[in-house]
């Protein structure tokens, strides 16, 4: 009963408007809700959406001007709101214990709710959830006001959740959305624009016959025991492929220039992409970031919350021509991502320059400290597996590091399986793998990076913006969800 692709149009998301402008600040107010809408042709599906929508409203904000945003939350389970690539202060970066709560929502020491009857967790495919006391919770009533000062250059960030223990469930449901931070630089470049700068999220989901999402949660109310049937420890896969929500969507295109900002918003899934029949995906932007020139490329590969923007030159086809993106780790129906039908020739007065941003390449002469952080499954006894950094499954009150403010360290990541690492605050530049220079495509400003099984990665991060709490953990949500997260503190 999967719809056929390449039937239903490509929806782009609506852009968010502020509700104020006033003295020199964006607000913005969004209210999380569930909403019922048609991603399965003729089924309806429950989305917990931003707004309820999925993906989220769109926020376009401006490097160095203030953006506020007072999340609302109607959902029956608590939330936690990161924006994702933000150099954001500790205090509303969507740290897992910093929660907003329902209406009547009673918070125990162990985060669970006081309905849901669950004392104890544990002896199933995780952690068993993490136990901690009562001041490792921040609790907001029903709503939280974020605060983004936007001290950052232009770059394709994103919103989601990450509610402690539930971070997976709660993003698959829909919680996931664009956050485009423009500056002046950027928007001066002869790139495409307008509505020939198109966001992509791309994700993949699973559904029940009903339409419902299909997610293999122990306990899918979300109030009591975490974590997910021990098959799927690994991360979950859906076998529908999503854009922007809808499932292999089709983008008629003129026969131009197109810049699309791709995220993987999957939860565990991987994905090289490429155009069939052939044709260059010309990178300008990484995860923080554009480069500092164009990287022309014939595969672009993206591990969960990683981003490219691409630029792909239509003129080069025919109109009536389909072309198809395709991700070629994908088997079956699942190789298929988005087509586009060139529809007719029309001006084009973009083009991609030589040179897009200035990118300082940080040297091994900024480097502070060295730092070795290794992620892997580990046993925790009894025959339970625990995904951890070096060797610590998360606690809230454990640190790994406390880099200065301003400083620049080398984190050398090691893995036993794919882990996309995430550091939250610092944007870093990919040193080495396995003692080589990246590829160009892998030498903007970044802040995820796959360590791919038995690599070692190095990067160069830098500790600007804020003092305080951080985490850095892996962004496999599933991982992420079962304790592979560590904190570090800004001095
Ligand atoms: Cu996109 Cu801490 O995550
Ligand atoms: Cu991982």
């Amino acid at each position: 009963r999967l719809p056929r692709p390449f039937t239903t149009a490509l929806p782009v998301p609506a852009v968010a408007r502020p509700v104020s402008r006033a003295g020199g600040v964006d607000r913005y107010e969004i209210v999380q809700r569930a909403a019922d809408v048609e991603i399965l042709p003729g089924l309806r599906t429950q989305v917990w959406g931003y707004d309820g929508q999925f993906p989220g409203p769109t926020i376009v904000g401006r490097s160095g001007r203030g953006t506020l945003v007072t999340v609302r939350n109607e959902l029956p389970v608590p939330t936690s709101t990161h924006l994702h690539g933000g150099v954001t202060p500790p205090g509303s970066d969507g740290y897992p214990t910093d929660i907003v709560v329902p209406d009547g929502w009673r918070q125990d020491t162990h985060g669970r709710s006081s309905g849901s009857g669950h004392g104890g967790h544990g002896g199933h495919g995780g952690h068993g959830g993490m136990k901690m006391s009562a001041d490792a919770w921040t609790v907001s009533e029903q709503a939280k006001e974020y605060d983004y000062p936007l001290d950052q250059q232009a770059a394709t960030l994103w919103y989601h959740d990450h509610r402690m223990d539930f971070s997976a469930p709660q993003v698959w449901r829909g919680l996931a959305g664009f956050f485009l931070v423009r500056d002046d630089e950027e928007q001066n470049l002869p790139l495409p624009e307008g509505d020939r700068d198109i966001p992509l999220m791309i994700c993949d989901r699973a559904f029940e016959e009903d339409g419902s999402f299909r997610y293999p949660s122990l306990d899918p109310s979300l109030k009591g025991r975490p974590g997910v049937e021990e098959p799927y420890m690994g991360g979950v896969m859906g076998d529908v492929t999503l854009v922007n929500g809808a499932p292999w969507p089709e983008l008629e295109v003129d026969a131009v220039r197109y810049r699309f900002r791709v995220l993987n918003a999957s939860n565990a899934r991987r994905y090289r992409l490429k155009l069939e029949p052939g044709g260059p995906l010309t990178q300008v932007g990484s995860d923080s970031g554009l480069l500092a020139g164009p990287a022309d490329l014939q595969a672009v590969t993206l591990a969960p919350a990683e981003r490219a923007e691409i630029v792909i030159d239509f003129s080069r086809w025919k109109p009536g021509t389909a072309v198809t993106l395709v991700n070629t780790l994908g088997k079956g129906g699942m190789r298929d991502v988005i087509r586009f039908r060139v529809a007719r020739r029309a001006r084009d007065s973009s083009h991609v320059p030589a040179r897009l941003a200035d990118i300082r390449p940080l040297a091994r002469t900024d480097v502070a400290a060295t730092r070795w952080f290794d992620f892997r499954l580990t046993s925790a006894g009894g025959g339970a597996k625990v995904w951890t950094i070096n060797g610590y499954p998360f606690s809230v009150d454990r640190y790994l590091a406390s880099p200065r403010l301003g400083s620049v360290e080398r984190w050398r990541l090691t893995s036993d399986v794919h882990h996309p690492v995430h550091l939250h605050l610092a944007h870093f530049q990919v040193e080495a793998r396995n003692g080589r220079p990246p590829a160009a495509h892998e030498r903007g400003w970044k802040d995820t990076v796959d360590v791919r099984p038995y690599e070692t990665v190095d990067v160069l991060a830098r500790f600007h913006g804020y003092r305080g709490r951080y985490m850095f953990h892996c962004h496999n949500l599933e991982h992420e969800d079962m304790a592979m997260m560590a904190n570090f503190r800004v001095v």
